[in-house]
């Protein structure tokens, strides 16, 4: 029997209109956009900020533009799976909000929970799946709403984060392009480090918790500083060791969007020049989920078929990882 890979079709995406600029959080909180450009790299970043909507909303935004662009049917559609760390709920998942706003029909889904390493997961999800041969096609997205839970009195976090979604389409292919590798890692002693405090089932919301900013984002950053980029340096260099992929022969780096330093950390232990590194995070900041996705959705138009392609991410669990795909097509317009 032929090989079957997990190769992408296609992409959509959506940003939220509303911009939040460094201007504007210097009036939140004591900072400038100079401490902001230089220790993180952010310019500004979007927010879903209309009452009433929350993940779901960008995620259907994204998938739409995502069936589309493919041309695909709503029945067609075998599972979705959706990585994100601000739900609309506890439950029932974002996933199956989503398969109701799109009429899908014949699909299971469920949600995934890898924090910012979730895009990651994804595709090795979807890979799995489609190389049991009893799926054909699967939409992925990456999404989360981060001003739901960041804490816009605290200069520590406020700057880093934004709001958005993208989706891909994952297909069998007998051809030698797709999701071709990957090596994954959890450590569950990175809890301490980035976490949120209250609502889950240890701690359930009370007035105690929210009158002590609880339910918000908490990070240490300087140990997840040290900690992304050692271990997103190490896997993604070991992948590509594995791959015979050296500077030469990797025509593009997509990395977490958390940081322009980790960003810079990683292409230097590859060698890679930055020009062969996507990065959107002056725009967008770290949109979680939707940082890896959201980098193809907006530079899908320089990616060519056979293109040697590394992903690598890191976020709260710890998680983290490299993922090598082959692209499948050669760029589309937004
Ligand atoms: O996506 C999930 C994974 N997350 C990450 O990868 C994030 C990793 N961490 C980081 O990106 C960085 O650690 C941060 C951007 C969060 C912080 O940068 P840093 O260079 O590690 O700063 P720091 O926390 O060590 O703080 C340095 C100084 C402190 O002042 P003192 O103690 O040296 O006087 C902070 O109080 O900078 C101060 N500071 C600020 N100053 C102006 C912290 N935040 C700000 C701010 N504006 N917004």
């Amino acid at each position: 029997m032929e090989k079957i890979n997990a190769v992408i079709t296609g992409v959509g995406g959506y940003v939220p209109d509303y911009i939040l600029t460094n201007e504007e959080i210097s009036k939140m909180v004591d900072t400038n956009d100079e401490w902001i450009m230089t220790r993180i790299g952010v310019k500004e970043r979007r927010i879903l900020n209309e009452e009433g909507l929350g993940t779901s909303y960008m995620a259907r935004k994204a998938a739409k533009q995502l069936m589309q662009k493919t041309g695909s049917n709503p029945d067609d559609i075998d599972l979705v799976v959706v990585a994100t760390t601000t739900p609309d709920y506890h439950f029932p998942s974002t996933a199956s909000i989503l398969c109701d706003k799109l009429g899908l029909k014949n699909a299971f889904a469920f949600d995934l929970q890898a924090a910012c390493s979730g895009f990651l997961y994804l595709m090795e999800t979807a890979a799995a799946f489609i190389q049991s041969g009893r799926y054909k096609k699967i939409i992925i997205v990456g999404a989360d709403k981060m001003s739901s839970m960041v804490n816009y009195t605290d200069r520590a976090t406020c700057p880093i984060f934004g709001d958005g979604a993208a989706a891909v389409m994952v297909e069998p292919t007998t051809e030698d392009y797709g999701i071709m590798d990957s090596c994954l890692r959890t450590d569950g002693k990175g809890l301490p480090f980035l976490h949120m405090k209250a609502g889950g089932s240890v701690c359930p919301p009370s007035y105690f918790t929210v009158d002590n900013k609880m339910h918000y984002l908490y990070q240490e950053g300087r140990t997840v500083f040290k900690y992304a980029v050692s271990n997103m340096s190490d896997v993604t260099a070991h992948i590509a060791e594995k791959n015979n992929l050296t500077k030469d022969n990797i025509d593009w780096v997509v990395p977490h969007q958390a940081n322009m330093r980790i960003i810079d950390a990683v292409a230097n232990r590859l060698e890679v020049p930055i020009e062969k590194v996507l990065v959107n995070i002056q725009r967008y900041g770290n949109t979680s989920a939707a940082t890896l996705p959201l980098c193809l959705w907006d530079f899908e138009k320089k990616l060519k078929k056979g293109d040697n392609m590394l992903f690598t991410a890191f976020g709260a669990g710890f998680t983290w990882g490299t993922v090598y795909v082959k692209w499948g097509y050669d760029g589309a317009e937004k």
